[in-house]
Order: structure tokens, then C-alpha cells, then sequence
């Protein structure tokens, strides 16, 4: 982009729906009257999607009357707008929401810049803060915050305080380029206070939205129509923290699956009964993210002013291509409303490719209703690795011959799976486009940006002592926590890390949210009993304040369980139970029990399967919190940054006190190497999950 032309940018911004403004090389005062007026732009200013010239500038600017408002934006090199750098003209109006996007070119790599809009009342927004990427062949290192699942109905935004908090005490050279927002932006399902009345696990519900129509299922709701998915960003934005959050970097977003639906795919809801065809939801859930995510993300039809959405119908999908797309014309178009994979650069050591895991990909297999067969209440959470593998396979399975049936104890369940195609979650053309990405990048670190995370969880009940449950364990040996990422999309992962193994590149690492945990290992296609061979590091973050699976089996797991002590340690007098599940993850059930009857870890420890999980170096089930990124020339070093629960908001200044901060590091290594990862606690006690 450093040296695009201004025809070039005119019709950049035009694709993007945004409105343009050209910087200007002699900086000067500003000449606009401007008195900070929060109250008339309620979801504050944000930018998004830094170039080495340029950025996405937002903000919100409802009108009374209906009537559009014409809004002044300022850049500057200063917070005091003395060095006005870009002016430019841009029109809230009712059509987007009264939200306004304005790409800004011509700034200039790596600068920090500040900026705000002014209405012709001289009313305006607050300041933001914003930052150019660097130029391609910056040698300087880059760092930057990655971050999921924020849930403000039942949590507190204190790791965006935090990271605040952190971030303005850095040295100028350590603070973050941005942050990159891996979904679960905002959660669709919502429980309204009456809901629930006696809260969620440890979580009391706040009233934070109310959908203008909805939809009730069961204890909560979902949105049905544009202004329901509007509503909820909004809501979401009056919270302090995250507010503050988007004034100070620029964001780089991608949707995980609450921005549209729960359980969808493609444009398909799915809430206990069967997959629902809801491609007006669909748009609509694509819209009120493009209106309100200051991205390089083009407009259906590239109009400059509003989003102007597909008409589509919720019509049934009833016929898939090869790749598992359903080809039904209202969800193609539906699908195709919005096409958020992309790549961003930033300096000479960090290629950013972000995915979209949700759009494109084919029925989850594992949680289909046909696969129910596959597990059982005396093993919870546990499905036979082999039946997923074959699932996962359908017709491609064992060269082309799936087997009729799954074996699982004394039963056989039937492989529904064996005349569908392999599973995929990126789709067949989002997959050409990022290994085409991949292949050609020339930075030191490829980051793929994929939502969801891409390693392995899974434990050996083979290795259960006989005599705890009443049979032994039915599956053939481990046994996977079921699918829906690239952790059991044994197929699709193995043809992208064949790719990085053959053609010899390195520099490879995945970040990730999703899974509410934290964890740090290494990217295979495959484990134990088949060969390991790691191709990348991944890096997984604990959520912004969604509940975690350790949260849930505290109120959940049954007492009496025969294998509650592979999942929950009691501790007499301790007022929770320990997560043994983050030892299980890596060491496997022989470590557990003992951990739970004799509280020694080093006992525990010495009872490890080693092939259990060679992949992994951490596994922190109940962490939350944020995590960061360093790129440099020479090596990839992440932090987790965890908080305690953040049932309620701090009343302080550093966003509450910390539980660990824990850093893990990989050398650049060479082609035909392996990547090996270092663990380094920092700060605070992480418990079983180091
Ligand atoms: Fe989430």
C-alpha cells in the first residue's frame, strides 16, 4: 500500500464502503470547533485494519430527527490537534446505523496518530488513538494483543483494563500495534436477568441488551432480524472498558460463530432440533459486523454508503458441492455477503492471516445426532479418537474404503459419514487463498488468525485401572473431546501442514481464542502411536470473561462420578476443587487419580503417558485473561496474561490483580527443523496448568 495512488485509494475505499480521506504532508492546526460530547456518540470512535499507509477510522452519530449528519474527522500527530495531518468529510445516516467508516492513506508507516469527528454543531466524539503498521521492511520487532470471548451479560471486561493498564506503562518500542480480536465479539444468545434468576455458574446476569423482537428458546434468546443484531453491538459498546479499549488501538477482527449463531455454519441455525435454514439472519448478522467493525472488508456491492444487503430467503439447503458448500442460491448469496478472510503486514517479521471458520464450513460431524452412539455418560466428554478420524474422513477414509460401521465397546454405530465428503472448516476457496497466502509470504512469521483453536485435546481412558468404572473404556485407545476445529479436522489440517512440511517454511504459528483456555504447544497432524512431527507453534487464549469448562464442571460435574478426579481434585477445607482436567490434557488419567488421592505432584508427574500429548507445553482450562505476541527477526514470544474470574468489575485503575503471567518462546528455526517451545513462569502460580 506505500505507494498507491490517490485513484487507486479512492476506489480501495470505495469497495470497502468507507468513505476516504488523503493525508496531507504539511501538518497544521486545527480549524475545527470541537467540545468532547460522549453522550452524542454513545459507542465512542474505534479504527481497524493498519496498513504501512494507512487505517479505517469509525465512530457512531445517532440523529434525532432521522435527517444525516455530516461529520468532520481530523487526524493528527498530537492528542491536542495542533498537527492536523488528514481531514475528511463523512455522513452518519440512518441507512448503516448512523455508523461511519472513513479509510485514512497517505499517513505513513508506523505512526501514532490521534483522531475524532465533529458534527456541524461542533459537537464531538472523543479522542482516539490509532497506529500506522510498520513499513514492510521495518527490521523492529512487532508485538500485539490477541483476545476472544467477551461476555458482559455474566462477566466484567477487567483484561481490557489490564491490558490498558499495561500497555501505557511500556516502553514506546514494547507496546502493542494492535490487537487482534478473534470473535465471540459479541454473544447472540442471551439470557435476560429473569432468565435465570439464580445466575449462571459463578455468574450473576446483568441487563446489558434487550432485542427490539427476538426469539425465545428455551432460557434465552437470539436475535431474528437486522435491528436485533444491531442492538447487541451497541449494548456491547456502552461497556467502559471495551470502549476505551477501541479508542486506543486499532482492532484487527474476525467473527467466531456468536456474531451470526451458536451452533451455525454456513447459513444454517442450529438449536437442539435440526439444522434451520436462516440466511436473512445471516446477512443481517454479516451487516451489523461490517457496520460496526472498522475493517478493510468490502461491502456486498461495494456501495460507499451503506452495506445494501442481498435480498435472500430462508430457503432449505438440501444439496452440498464436493466441499461440503451448500449450494442453495440464498445461501451462497448469503454466505457470500461478506468475505472477511485477509491478510495484513506489519514490518519486515509478521504476516497476519486471519480465517473465517464459520462461513464456508461443512457439518460438524462429531456433533451431529447419528454420532450420539459414540459416547457415554460413564466417560464423559470422551468420543473414540478412531471414530473421529473416521468421521471427520467420511468418504475419503482409509483410502476410499470408510468402514460401514464404528465399533464402540460391545455396539457398532453406523458411519453416517461414509458417502459425505472429508469435513472442512475453511471451504475450498478460503483454502486455496491461504495456502496460496502462505507459500508466498515473505515475513519471518505467518500468524494464521484462526478463531478456533487448531491443537489436539485428548486423554488415554485406555490407561484407567480396571475395577473404576463398570466396563473398560469402549474406544480403542485415547479418546478426543469431540470436534469442531482444526484440533480433529484431522484431514483438512494435514493437507495445509503437508504444504508447510514440503515446502520447507518456517516461521509458522496459529493464535487462536474459542476454547475459553489457555494453551501453548506445537502443530502436528497427528499424535502418538503415529509419527509426531510439528510444523508450527500455537497459542491459544483463555477468554476476555466468557465462562470456562472448569467453571462448569465446579457446578457441574457430578460428585459421585467414578472419573470426577480426572476432571476435579476436592480438597478438603479449599473452597474449589483443583483442575486436574489441565494435567489429564497433557498427562493422562494415571496422573490424575494419583494427583487426586495423594495431592504430590511430582508422584503425578512421574506417572505421565508421554504420548499422550507431546504437543502440548500448556493447558490452563480455567484461565482468563488476554494474550500477546512479540515477532521479531530471531524468535515468536507469547504471554497469557491471566486474571481471576472476572465475576465482578474492578474498581481499579490496573483492572484487578493477577493470577499468572506466563511466557512461552520458539527461535526461528530453519528449514527441515523442528520447533521447539520454552516455558518461562513470570509472574503468579499457574497451578497444573505449567
Ligand atoms: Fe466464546
Amino acid at each position: 500500500m506505500a505507494s498507491i495512488s490517490r485513484r487507486e485509494f479512492l476506489s480501495l475505499a470505495a469497495a470497502l464502503g468507507a468513505s476516504a480521506a488523503w493525508g496531507c504532508l504539511r501538518p497544521r492546526p486545527s480549524r475545527v470547533t470541537w467540545t468532547e460530547r460522549r453522550d452524542l456518540y454513545p459507542e465512542g470512535v474505534a479504527s481497524g485494519d493498519p496498513s504501512a499507509d494507512g487505517v479505517v477510522l469509525w465512530t457512531r452519530r445517532p440523529g434525532g430527527d432521522g435527517r444525516p449528519i455530516p461529520l468532520t474527522l481530523e487526524v493528527a500527530e498530537d492528542p491536542a490537534f495542533a498537527r492536523v495531518v488528514a481531514t475528511a468529510r463523512a455522513v452518519a445516516a440512518p441507512e448503516n446505523d448512523w455508523t461511519v467508516r472513513v479509510l485514512v492513506g497517505r499517513l505513513g508507516p508506523g505512526r501514532e496518530l490521534w483522531y475524532r469527528f465533529t458534527d456541524p454543531g461542533g459537537a464531538g466524539s472523543r479522542v482516539g488513538r490509532t497506529i500506522t503498521a510498520p513499513a514492510d521492511d521495518d527490521p523492529r520487532a512487532v508485538r500485539f494483543a490477541f483476545v476472544s470471548c467477551q461476555d458482559p451479560t455474566i462477566g466484567a471486561m477487567n483484561a481490557w483494563r489490564r491490558m490498558m493498564y499495561e500497555d501505557e506503562r511500556a516502553a514506546p518500542d514494547e507496546r502493542l500495534a494492535f490487537v487482534l480480536h478473534l470473535g465471540d465479539f459479541v454473544y447472540e444468545v442471551v439470557n435476560y436477568p429473569e432468565d435465570l434468576p439464580r445466575g449462571y455458574l459463578d455468574r450473576t446476569v446483568r441487563e446489558v441488551v434487550r432485542y427490539p423482537r427476538g426469539q425465545k428458546i428455551r432460557d434465552f434468546h437470539v436475535p431474528v432480524d437486522l435491528d436485533d443484531y444491531r442492538a447487541l453491538y451497541r449494548a456491547y459498546l456502552h461497556d467502559p472498558d471495551l470502549q476505551d479499549a477501541r479508542a486506543r488501538w486499532p482492532f484487527v477482527c474476525m467473527w467466531d460463530n456468536h456474531e451470526f449463531s451458536w451452533n451455525g455454519w454456513q447459513s444454517l441455525q442450529n438449536f437442539g432440533a435440526g439444522n434451520v435454514p436462516a440466511q436473512t439472519r445471516k446477512v443481517a448478522a454479516n451487516q451489523a459486523w461490517w457496520e460496526y467493525q472498522p475493517a478493510r472488508v468490502a461491502s456486498p456491492n461495494g456501495s460507499l454508503d451503506a452495506f445494501r444487503a442481498p435480498p435472500v430467503a430462508d430457503a432449505p439447503i438440501e444439496h452440498f458441492d464436493a466441499h461440503g458448500l451448500g449450494q442453495e442460491p440464498n445461501n451462497l448469496a448469503a454466505v457470500g455477503s461478506l468475505t472477511a478472510y485477509r491478510a495484513l503486514r506489519f514490518g519486515r517479521h509478521l504476516d497476519l492471516l486471519v480465517t473465517d471458520q464459520h462461513s464456508y464450513r461443512s457439518e460438524e460431524p462429531t456433533g451431529r445426532p447419528e454420532a450420539g452412539g459414540l459416547g457415554s455418560r460413564e466417560f464423559p466428554n470422551f468420543m473414540p479418537q478412531e471414530a473421529m478420524e473416521i468421521l471427520d474422513a467420511g468418504r475419503a477414509f482409509d483410502g476410499g474404503r470408510p468402514p460401514a460401521t464404528i465399533r464402540f465397546g460391545d455396539g457398532e454405530v453406523p458411519n453416517f459419514r461414509r458417502d459425505e465428503p472429508p469435513q472442512t472448516v475453511l471451504g475450498a476457496a478460503q483454502k486455496q487463498w491461504f495456502l496460496e497466502r502462505l507459500r508466498g509470504s515473505r515475513a519471518t512469521w505467518k500468524v494464521w488468525g484462526n478463531s478456533q483453536g487448531v491443537l489436539d485435546f485428548r486423554a488415554d481412558p485406555q490407561h484407567l485401572p480396571p475395577g473404576l468404572t463398570s466396563r473398560p473404556w469402549p474406544g480403542a485407545g485415547y479418546a478426543g473431546f469431540g470436534g469442531g476445529d482444526h484440533s480433529s479436522a484431522y484431514v483438512e489440517r494435514a493437507e495445509i501442514y503437508d504444504v508447510v512440511a514440503r515446502e520447507r517454511i518456517t516461521g509458522f504459528a496459529c493464535v487462536s481464542g474459542d476454547r475459553h483456555s489457555f494453551w501453548a504447544g506445537l502443530m502436528a497432524k497427528a499424535l502418538p502411536p503415529a509419527a509426531f512431527e510439528p510444523v508450527g507453534v500455537a497459542l491459544i487464549t483463555g477468554s476476555i470473561s466468557a465462562a470456562g469448562l472448569v467453571e462448569a464442571f465446579e457446578h457441574r460435574f457430578p460428585k459421585q462420578h467414578p472419573l470426577r478426579a480426572l476432571f476435579l481434585a476436592d480438597r478438603p477445607g479449599a473452597p474449589r476443587p483443583e483442575p486436574t482436567v489441565n494435567m489429564l490434557l497433557r498427562h493422562g488419567v494415571r496422573s490424575c487419580l494419583e494427583y487426586a488421592a495423594s495431592g504430590d505432584r511430582a508422584r503425578a508427574r512421574a506417572l505421565s503417558d508421554p504420548d499422550n500429548a507431546p504437543h502440548l507445553a500448556f493447558v490452563d482450562m480455567g484461565g482468563h485473561g488476554y494474550a500477546t505476541v512479540r515477532a521479531s527477526g530471531e524468535a515468536i514470544e507469547s504471554e497469557f496474561v491471566c486474571i481471576p474470574r472476572p465475576v465482578t468489575r474492578s474498581e481499579t485503575s490496573d483492572g484487578g490483580p493477577l493470577r499468572y503471567r506466563v511466557r512461552h518462546s520458539a527461535a526461528l528455526w530453519k528449514p527441515g527443523e523442528r520447533p521447539a517451545l520454552a516455558q518461562q513462569v513470570v509472574e503468579g502460580d499457574p497451578g497444573l496448568g505449567a
